[in-house]
């Protein structure tokens, strides 16, 4: 990772921010972006003390031309990218029919378009550099879930995204990599929409049994210096991926049953 230049999409906290520190920690220059400029300053100054380079590049990265933005600010900075993280996300929770309309086109316009506009906008110099893209998707990816309906529909909408990315970008060199995380230990600033469609912090997330946030950060790390296409880090996620193939009624069943728990 030495010099390369990375560019992470919600980098102010959470999975973001701990692999902003992880590739720093190897070399790479990296670029935090989020919506809070004031968050990403504190991350930066954190990271300048331990040494290691980084900038601030704010922006909502479902405006494209924010995005542009992002961009043209790591150009002038380092000349060059050579890594994408899409990383920048919101879950929500409400049952559809409770959801306030907008909550579906927030969701999707981050979670979904906030992958399409970052990658459109960088892949002219991905192309030079022949690149990274690397997505943060989610075990809501391969099913969709009680509560958090436009949640898993943005993130199997990525997994389509990724499939037309490698047809168009095939022979270029690019990278282009597709995590499915499970459920990590939250930051505490984290949030989600709630059915009103407001950011509200996530407070009913219990932490046993969850996967610590450096270990994702690192899986991601090692998905971009290995150039691995693919990854379901989740146990939960690589047994519906096996149980989906022979039996899909059973994974139907295991996320009815998860919904009703959730309904209590
Ligand atoms: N944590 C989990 O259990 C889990 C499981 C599976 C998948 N994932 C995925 O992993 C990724 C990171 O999740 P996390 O748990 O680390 O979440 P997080 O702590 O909530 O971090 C998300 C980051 O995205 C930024 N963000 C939100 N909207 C944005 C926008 N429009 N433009 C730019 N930045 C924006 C937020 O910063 P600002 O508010 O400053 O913009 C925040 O720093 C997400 O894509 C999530 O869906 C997480």
């Amino acid at each position: 990772m030495k010099d390369k230049v990375v560019i992470i999409t919600g980098a102010g906290t959470g999975i973001g921010k701990a692999l902003a520190f992880d590739l720093a920690a190897k070399g790479a220059k990296i670029v935090l972006n989020g919506r809070n400029a004031e968050r990403l300053e504190r991350v930066q100054k954190e990271m300048t003390k331990q040494g290691h380079t980084s900038i601030t590049a704010a922006g909502d990265v479902s405006q494209y031309a924010d995005c542009e933005q992002i961009i043209a600010k790591t150009i002038d900075a380092f000349g060059k990218i050579d890594v994408l993280v899409n990383n920048a996300g919101l879950t929500m929770e409400g049952d559809i029919e409770v959801l306030h309309p907008d909550v579906f086109k927030k969701v999707m316009d981050v979670n979904f378009l906030g992958c399409v506009y970052p990658t459109k906008a960088a892949l002219p110099y991905l192309r030079a550099t022949k690149g990274n893209i690397v997505f943060v998707s989610s075990v809501a990816a391969k099913h969709g879930i009680g509560k958090h309906s436009v949640y898993a529909a943005s993130k199997m909408a990525i997994t389509s995204l990724v499939q037309s990315l490698r047809i168009e970008l095939h022979d270029t060199g690019i990278h282009i990599g597709l995590i499915y995380v499970g459920f990590t230990q939250q930051d505490p600033e984290k949030v989600q929409f709630t059915a009103s469609g407001h950011e509200e912090p996530i407070t009913n997330r219990q932490a046993d049994q969850r996967i610590p946030i450096p270990v994702v950060a690192g899986k991601i790390a090692k998905m971009i210096e290995t150039r691995q296409r693919s990854s379901n880090y989740s146990k939960l996620g690589r047994i519906l991926a096996v149980v989906q193939w022979f039996a899909p009624w059973v994974v139907d069943l295991v996320f009815l049953r998860a919904y009703k728990k959730w309904k209590g």
